[in-house]
């Protein structure tokens, strides 16, 4: 397991307290990532950028989730946080190949990590 850092306690707390969707980033093993709070309970980490032209955060203002999907505004790409698969898309004039990584997320005592098994 490798422990994720936030840029602040604060962001940590808003990601222990916050709704189902709430999106934070933070970085692991030299990586950057957007960790998510998971409908259902739990949470997983997704890169912190948009797959696609690699330049929207999703754990910034372009970025949504419910905790089911994560979404990027720019072009509207959605991909399911339980299988990294594309799973809508509004503008269909672009369309967008490919699926994201996500990874399971271990919480202990508000400390968060990301699971390498
Ligand atoms: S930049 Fe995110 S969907 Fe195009």
């Amino acid at each position: 397991m490798v422990t994720i850092s936030f840029a602040s306690d604060a962001e940590r707390n808003r990601l222990l307290e916050g709704d189902p969707g709430t999106r934070v980033a933070g970085t692991s093993g030299g990586e950057s990532y957007t960790v998510v709070k998971a409908n259902g309970g739990g949470y997983v980490a997704v890169n912190r950028m948009c797959p696609h032209l690699g330049r929207i955060e999703f754990s910034g203002e372009r970025g949504s989730s419910n905790g089911e999907w994560i979404k990027c505004s720019l072009h509207t790409q959605t991909w399911s946080l339980k299988t990294g698969e594309g799973v809508d898309q509004y503008d269909r004039a672009l369309p967008i190949e490919g699926s994201i990584k996500v990874l399971q997320v271990l919480e202990c005592d508000g400390e968060f990590s990301i699971s390498t098994d």
